[in-house]
Order: C-alpha cells, then sequence, then structure tokens
C-alpha cells in the first residue's frame, strides 16, 4: 500500500470553510497539495457572504506547514476561483464541486426562487468551475474532479424537488465528463455522502451527526483523486466510515416484435414481466440500451452500432 501524495499539485475545494470541504481541504493540504479554500461564507440557506470561513482554514493549514489560498466568490463565478489557482500556483489538477446548501420546501409551497437559487448554486456553479478548469487539465493531460451528489439525487427525498433534481443534474455532469475525459487523463467520480455537518445539524440527532463526522467522508476523496487511481465515472455512497458503489440495473423485460402494433392493454397485461428483476443486468453505459434492445427484438444493427 503506497502514501498518497499530492507534491505539486493544486486543488480547488468548493464550499471549503466548513464541513466536508473543510476536511478534504485539510487533508490535502497535509498530503501536500496546494490548495484553494473556496468558500462564500452565507448561511446555511445560501444568504449573506463573509471571508471568515475561507481564512479560518487557510489559517488552521498555514498552522501546519502546509499551503493554501482562500477565495470567496461564488462558485457561480468559476473563472475566478480558478484564476486564483492559476495566480498563486500556476496551475490546477483537482477540482472538488461540494459548495452547497438546502432550500427544503414541499413542491406544491415551493418558490421560483427555491428552485432557481439551488440550481445556480449546485448545476451552475459545478458547471462553471468545472468549465474553467477542465481547458488546463486537457492541456497537461492530468486532472481529477469530484462531483457531489445526494442520496436524494439519486433516490429522491419528499421535500426535496429542487435539491434533488440539481443533485441529480450533477451525476449526468459527473458521468460525461468521465466519458470526454478519459482520453486526456481527466477523471471525473461523483459521491455521495452522509456527513453531520450544519446542513444536516437541524436534522440529525446528536449521536448521529457525531457518528457520521465529515472525516469518514475523506479517504475516498483523497483515493479517487489520486494520479494513480484509475476509478472514472464511478458513482458512490460514504459516511461513517462505509464506502460502496452505486449502478444501475435493467430488468430483461419484454419484447412484442416490432412488426406488431402494441397496445397499451397488452403492455398493461405484461407488466409484473416488464418489471421483474429476476433476470437483469447492470445497465452500464449507453451503448448497453441499444445492445439490449437489439438482442431482445432481434435487430442485429442496432446492437452492433454501438457495440464497441
Ligand atoms: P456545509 O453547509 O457544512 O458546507 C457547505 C459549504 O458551502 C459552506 O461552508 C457554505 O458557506 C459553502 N457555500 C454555499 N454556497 C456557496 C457558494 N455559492 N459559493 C461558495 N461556497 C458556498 O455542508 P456539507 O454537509 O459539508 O455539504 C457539502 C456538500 O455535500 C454539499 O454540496 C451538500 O449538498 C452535499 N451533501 C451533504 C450531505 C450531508 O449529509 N452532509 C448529504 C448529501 C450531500
Amino acid at each position: 500500500m503506497s502514501n498518497i501524495r499530492f507534491y505539486d499539485q493544486v486543488v480547488i475545494v468548493t464550499g471549503a470553510g466548513g464541513g466536508l470541504g473543510r476536511a478534504y481541504a485539510l487533508e490535502f493540504a497535509k498530503r501536500g497539495a496546494k490548495v484553494v479554500v473556496n468558500d462564500l461564507g452565507g448561511s446555511g440557506s445560501g444568504i449573506g457572504e463573509n471571508s471568515k470561513a475561507a481564512d479560518s482554514v487557510v489559517a488552521k493549514i498555514k498552522e501546519f506547514g502546509g499551503d493554501a489560498v482562500a477565495n470567496y466568490d461564488s462558485v457561480e463565478f468559476g473563472e475566478r476561483i480558478v484564476q486564483t489557482a492559476i495566480d498563486n500556483y500556476g496551475r490546477i489538477d483537482i477540482v472538488i464541486n461540494n459548495a452547497g446548501f438546502l432550500r427544503d420546501v414541499s413542491f406544491t409551497k415551493m418558490q421560483d426562487r427555491d428552485w432557481q437559487k439551488i440550481f445556480n448554486v449546485h448545476v451552475d456553479g459545478a458547471y462553471s468551475v468545472t468549465k474553467a478548469a477542465w481547458p488546463y487539465m486537457q492541456a497537461q493531460g492530468f486532472g481529477r474532479i469530484i462531483f457531489t451528489t445526494s442520496a436524494a439525487g439519486i433516490y429522491g427525498n419528499f421535500g426535496q424537488a429542487n435539491y434533488s433534481a440539481a443533485k441529480s443534474a450533477l451525476l449526468g455532469l459527473g458521468k460525461t465528463l468521465a466519458i470526454e475525459g478519459a482520453r486526456k487523463n481527466v477523471y471525473s467520480n461523483v459521491i455521495a455522502p452522509i456527513a453531520g455537518s450544519r446542513l444536516t445539524e437541524t436534522i440529525w440527532d446528536e449521536e448521529i451527526l457525531k457518528a457520521t463526522s465529515p472525516e469518514y467522508v475523506v479517504p475516498l476523496v483523497i483515493k479517487l483523486c489520486d494520479e494513480n487511481s484509475v476509478e472514472n465515472g464511478g458513482v458512490f455512497e460514504v459516511g461513517a466510515s462505509w464506502f460502496a458503489k452505486i449502478r444501475t440495473e435493467r430488468s430483461k423485460g419484454v419484447a412484442f416484435g416490432v412488426e406488431n402494433n402494441v397496445s397499451a392493454e397488452q403492455v398493461a397485461s405484461r407488466w409484473a414481466d416488464i418489471c421483474n428483476f429476476e433476470q437483469s443486468e447492470p445497465a452500464l453505459d449507453i451503448g448497453s440500451t441499444f445492445v439490449a434492445v437489439g438482442d431482445m427484438v432481434g435487430l442485429d444493427l442496432l446492437a452492433k452500432k454501438t457495440n464497441k
């Protein structure tokens, strides 16, 4: 087991003033990375600004002899955050898209601004920072990017239509950038953390908060960002020292034959078979969809089109 080090590497951690981001920033710095500690320093619902959050983490890193610089921009201004890395350290190797907050409310009561603000920060923010870092990573033939989804983004959750939709968007973004970046050694992975933090302190009790300290999530992020790691496009659930990988699954399905006009009633009559997972297979990429439908209806052309 070799030690994972980030000497000469520069990492941006967004929302690093507290919670998970702070824990990532401290560990990257301990392992030799130069860290851009980004945090807008607003409230738990994304209101206001304050430089203290980022400053205190930079001070902590400097205390143990690490190298870090603060950035106070909202993640919506990704170019400025990446520019901070370039101006101070001349490069960018790793982006941890972590900044975020909640505006939980039932869909019935949701206001347009609750929807928009969550998308602005989680989706546009991750897009903006990653988009600005991307050309540097492509040019140097190395990059590691983490996107932060949530169990709500994978499964849905009551009262989180805005948050779960935004977190699902990050799943799609991470998976597609994994495909687009692979050739240039720019790898993207998506994590769904469980952590006691400002985000969760109002909903969980003290015992759970303690058992899910952000530090338990950090090893996964460090591992995925290691230059020797070949993991790309993965989705992971992680918390309380538990690490697991998520994948989607496809039922065998029912093919009625393309020469037949299939009615809704016929579909209804085979519903149990359509939803039967006894002969299911992992559904790992877009090509597998065409292969599965091609196999089931006997259309070789469809299967060959995308069979790699
Ligand atoms: P946290 O509230 O402790 O930390 C989030 C940080 O992001 C705060 O310091 C905040 O100031 C910063 N931030 C918010 N908006 C920003 C913006 N526009 N620009 C820059 N910084 C901004 O929350 P926590 O728990 O550490 O969350 C980190 C990420 O993990 C978030 O994306 C969250 O949605 C996600 N997550 C957390 C879970 C948990 O159990 N704590 C569960 C699932 C996902």
